[in-house]
C-alpha cells in the first residue's frame, strides 16, 4: 500500500469509530477536582449540565428548543441548562433581539425563557424582506414593542427602550458573544454537555437524540460504568 491508500484507510477508520468516539467523550459528570468542597456526592457532582448557544433569529435554533426543553424538564432534577445568546453575524437583528433577551432578564428575569421563545414563534417579523427597507431606529422600535407586549404590557415599553441604551446590558450581550468565541462556538445551536461540544452541533438534536446523550450519563450504571472504564 502507498501512503495515500494507508493515509486513506486510517480516515475511513476514524469516520467508522466517529459514534463511539463522540460517545464516550462526555465524562459522566463535570471534570476537576473541588477544592474545598467537603462531600463529593454534592448536588453539583450529580448534574449533568448543558450549555446551549443560541440565536434568537436562527431557524435551527428554534427548532431545537422544544426537544431540548422537553429532555430537561423531563430529567429536572439532574439536569442544569444554561442558554447563552450567539448572535451570528449573517443573521439580520441577531444582536440587537440577543439584547431584547438580555434586557427582559434584567426587568424581570422569570420572562426570560418565555421572550425567548416568542423571538422564536415570530422570527419571521425581524429578518429577510420585511426589515430590509427599514432603518436601524425603526426595526428597534419593532423590537421593544414586540419585547414590552411579551412581558405583559406595553407599560413595559420604556423600561425595554431605555434598555437599549443601557451599557450594563450591552455589555452582557458583548459578554455572551465574546464567551461563545472564547469556547469555540461558530454555528447556532451550539451545545455543551459537561464541557464538552456535541457532536451534532449547528443542527438541531431531536428528542430521542438527547436522550442518547443524556441517558447514559444520568443513570447510575452508566456513571459508574464510566467513571471505572479505563477506555476512556
Ligand atoms: C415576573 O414575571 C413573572 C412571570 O411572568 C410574574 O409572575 C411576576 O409577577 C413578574 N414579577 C414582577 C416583579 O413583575
Ligand atoms: C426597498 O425599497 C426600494 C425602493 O423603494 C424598492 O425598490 C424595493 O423593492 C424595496 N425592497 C424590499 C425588499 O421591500
Ligand atoms: C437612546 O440613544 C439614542 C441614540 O443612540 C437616542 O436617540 C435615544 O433618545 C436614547 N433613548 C433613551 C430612552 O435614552
Amino acid at each position: 500500500m502507498d501512503t495515500k491508500s494507508i493515509f486513506l484507510g486510517f480516515v475511513a477508520l476514524l469516520w467508522l469509530l466517529r459514534p463511539i468516539v463522540s460517545q464516550l467523550s462526555i465524562p459522566p459528570v463535570l471534570d476537576g477536582f473541588r477544592y474545598g468542597e467537603a462531600s463529593a456526592a454534592g448536588k453539583e457532582e450529580n448534574e449533568v449540565l448543558i450549555e446551549a448557544f443560541y440565536d434568537p433569529v436562527c431557524p435551527d435554533s428554534r427548532d431545537s428548543w422544544p426537544p431540548l426543553k422537553q429532555a430537561v424538564e423531563e430529567f429536572s432534577s439532574r439536569v442544569r441548562l444554561v442558554v447563552h445568546t450567539f448572535p451570528l453575524p449573517y443573521h439580520d437583528n441577531s444582536f440587537a433581539t440577543s439584547k431584547a433577551l438580555h434586557i427582559a432578564n434584567k426587568i424581570n428575569s422569570s420572562t426570560t425563557f418565555h421572550v425567548l421563545e416568542a423571538f422564536f414563534h415570530h422570527q419571521e417579523l425581524f429578518y429577510g424582506k420585511v426589515t430590509f427597507n427599514k432603518s436601524k431606529a425603526a426595526v428597534r422600535e419593532r423590537i421593544v414593542d414586540f419585547t414590552a407586549k411579551t412581558l405583559g404590557s406595553s407599560s413595559y415599553r420604556s423600561a425595554v427602550k431605555s434598555g437599549f441604551n443601557d451599557t450594563s446590558i450591552d455589555n452582557e450581550n458583548r459578554y455572551a458573544f465574546k464567551y461563545g468565541c472564547v469556547r469555540g462556538v461558530y454555528a447556532t445551536p451550539f451545545f455543551f454537555v459537561n464541557g464538552f461540544p456535541l457532536a451534532d452541533t449547528g443542527s438541531a438534536l431531536n428528542y430521542e437524540g438527547w436522550r442518547r446523550v443524556l441517558d447514559p450519563l444520568i443513570s447510575k450504571e452508566g456513571r459508574n460504568r464510566q467513571r471505572h472504564a479505563h477506555s476512556l
